[in-house]
């Protein structure tokens, strides 16, 4: 069995078992399953696997943003053309093209909770890729023991090298697990009225203790008086994540400029620039993806930017990656804007 039959494979059995109806669409917006919550509850009655999307359902595909539609990460309400019912569409990136959730609202909420579905979808599907960028390392580890047991007396070296080769692969589980946990735990916290420099400081603050920053120039400018709704150590989190990505982009030497700043819509946007290399035309729409990493095997998890976003929508917000025209990279965070009351 190939990668991508194995992970198509894992995914479809992970949303066949979901309480909501779902689907999974392909890279170029085919439909290439439907689970049997979406096919008992009649949603489509009319649908074939393979068809596309903008086919198969008219409404979700028209209320769907960016380019593609369908492989941008977003949450949407739709109007079944059928049924009449208000629905919400929560578009999630997979390796291999993007999952749809559909959640009814019953009475003036949404079913659940939309935030929360999404969260345990979202973790759903990361848990679904687990499995198989974990099997990697395992298969790995599986081996290395394998040789070491069948080889009769072992050189040290040899020894040695087969130990740090185990190792580097624990800790490559051990990093995806952490990643994981960190984002489940911290789902329950409440929402608090904050000003939008807090976290953007804590999160600076935080880069001051990695060695990585000392030779980086960090420039804010931050507009006071900008109010959101929000989980202070989640919002610090997906700050730092996106700081220490330039960081990392930079390989430690350049200059990152924070900014935020009130926008029209009662939006308040904070941006992270670089002056890196900047992110390659054809990595941009995978950027979100759980599991999409350009680092060197064992480095990166490819999970930092999915559960930023994942924490992003939670907040209401959107998250989007772009080169600037100047060069490097840059990472906007938008988040409704909030009264404070006095
Ligand atoms: N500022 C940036 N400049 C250039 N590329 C970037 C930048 N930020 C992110 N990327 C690209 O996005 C990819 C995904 O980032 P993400 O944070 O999700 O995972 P990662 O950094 O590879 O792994 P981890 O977060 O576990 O260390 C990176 O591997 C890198 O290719
Ligand atoms: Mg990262």
């Amino acid at each position: 069995m190939n990668a991508f039959s194995d992970i198509s494979d894992i995914l479809a059995s992970f949303i066949d078992g979901l309480p909501w109806p779902a689907l999974l669409v392909s890279e170029s917006g085919e439909v290439t399953f439907i689970n049997h919550q979406m096919k008992a509850q009649g949603h489509l009655p009319e649908i074939q696997a393979g068809a596309h999307l903008s086919v198969v359902c008219p409404h979700f595909y028209n209320a769907l943003q960016g380019t593609p539609p369908w492989l941008t990460p977003q949450d949407v309400d739709a109007r079944n053309l059928q049924t009449g019912a208000q629905q919400r569409v929560s578009v999630r990136r997979l390796p291999l093209g993007a999952c749809m959730l559909i959640t009814e609202r019953t009475g003036s909420e949404f079913d659940l909770g939309s935030a929360q579905t999404a969260r345990l979808a979202s973790l759903g599907f990361m848990v679904a890729g687990v499995c198989h960028e974990v099997s990697n390392p395992l298969t790995a580890i599986h081996s290395m023991v394998q040789l070491l047991q069948s080889s009769g007396s072992l050189q040290p070296d040899t020894l040695e090298r087969g130990l740090t080769n185990i190792a580097a692969n624990v800790q490559r589980v051990l990093n995806i697990t952490r990643r994981l946990n960190d984002f489940s735990r911290s789902g329950i916290d409440q929402k608090t009225l904050l000003s939008v420099g807090q976290p953007v400081t804590e999160a600076l603050q935080n880069t001051q203790q990695h060695a990585l920053f000392r030779n980086i120039a960090v420039e804010q400018s931050i507009e006071p008086d900008l109010w959101i709704m929000g989980v202070a150590d989640q919002l610090e989190q997906v700050i730092f994540n996106i700081l220490l990505n330039a960081a990392q982009a930079m390989n430690g030497n350049g200059r990152i400029l924070v900014a935020a700043c009130a926008k029209k819509g009662a939006r308040v946007e904070i941006s992270v620039r670089d002056s890196g290399p900047g992110i390659a035309p054809g990595h941009l729409p995978r950027l979100l993806e759980p599991f999409f990493t350009t680092k060197p095997a064992g480095q990166g998890t490819g999970l930092g930017l999915a559960i930023c976003n994942e924490i992003v929508a939670e907040h209401g917000g959107s998250l989007c990656a772009d080169n600037h025209p100047e060069g490097g990279a840059c990472f906007t965070v938008m988040l409704p804007a909030h009264e404070r009351r006095a």
